[in-house]
């Protein structure tokens, strides 16, 4: 089937320059909730619990960054902004640095580094347990991000290993889910968000396998090798 109308051709991609300085500008942009805090907490202006306060920023920022990294692909293919995919990886790294960036607030300030306290805390409240899972989850993303280890890996299993930032996704919003005690409306807003990426990403999976299926049906060698596989 040909592609749908309203999906966008192609655009063409800026020129070397204009990609570096769009990159400067996202990179700037994505240290703005840091640079946000740390003035509301230079001014004392961080509420009554100023630790609570570092904490949730960072923690909602970390979620924000997931989400946006997993929305580059949905917009590249809907706008036919190709380039986009040039600014998933300093996204996805700009997650894993907010999420640290939390739990390094969550292991000074609020559990002073108190190592035996934490082990407990993080087996004992599955809230925790699940933010700390989701970090952990982050790590190999992390160290596998640059193009070197990517090669070193395989195209493939490197596909495979990044693909978990979507289960990350969902462990990240059940972390939330669960801490919140009374109005889940804002975690109940990020796992629709999730979901509706999720929805997605399952349709084109399908619409490809499709499209691969009927390839092989038009190409009657490949077709008979594979019913001979089977
Ligand atoms: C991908 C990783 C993570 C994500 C996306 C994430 C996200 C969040 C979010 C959205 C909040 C709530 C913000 C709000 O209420 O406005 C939060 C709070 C919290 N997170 Fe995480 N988090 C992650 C990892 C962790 C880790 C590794 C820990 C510690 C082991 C942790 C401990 C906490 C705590 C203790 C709070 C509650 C703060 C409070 O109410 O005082 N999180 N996190």
């Amino acid at each position: 089937m040909a592609a749908a109308a309203w999906i966008p051709r192609r655009i063409a991609a800026p020129g070397a320059g204009m990609l570096t300085a769009v990159k400067c500008l996202v990179f700037a942009a994505c240290l703005l909730p840091l640079a946000d805090l740390l003035w509301a907490a230079w001014r004392d202006d961080l509420g009554a619990n100023p630790i609570e306060a570092i904490t949730r920023g960072l923690g909602t920022w970390t979620l924000n960054f997931l989400l946006i990294t997993l929305s580059v692909t949905p917009l590249r293919k809907l706008s036919g902004l190709d380039w986009l995919v040039r600014l998933r990886r300093m996204l996805g790294l700009y997650a894993f640095f907010y999420a640290s960036l939390h739990l390094l607030t969550y292991l000074w300030l609020d559990q002073f580094f108190d190592w035996a306290a934490i082990v407990k805390d993080i087996a004992k409240r599955p809230f925790v347990t699940a933010g700390f899972l989701a970090w952990l989850m982050l790590v190999p993303l992390a160290a596998t991000s640059t193009q070197a280890m990517m090669r070193r890996l395989g195209g493939r299993r490197w596909q495979r290993l990044h693909r978990s930032v979507y289960a990350i996704g969902v462990v990240a919003v059940l972390h939330y889910w669960w801490l919140v005690k009374k109005d889940v409306t804002l975690p109940f807003t990020y796992a629709l968000i999730l979901g509706a990426l999720l929805a997605w990403r399952a349709v084109r999976r399908q619409d490809r396998g499709g499209r691969a299926n009927a390839a092989l049906v038009r190409t009657p060698g490949v077709a008979m090798a594979k019913s001979g596989a089977e």
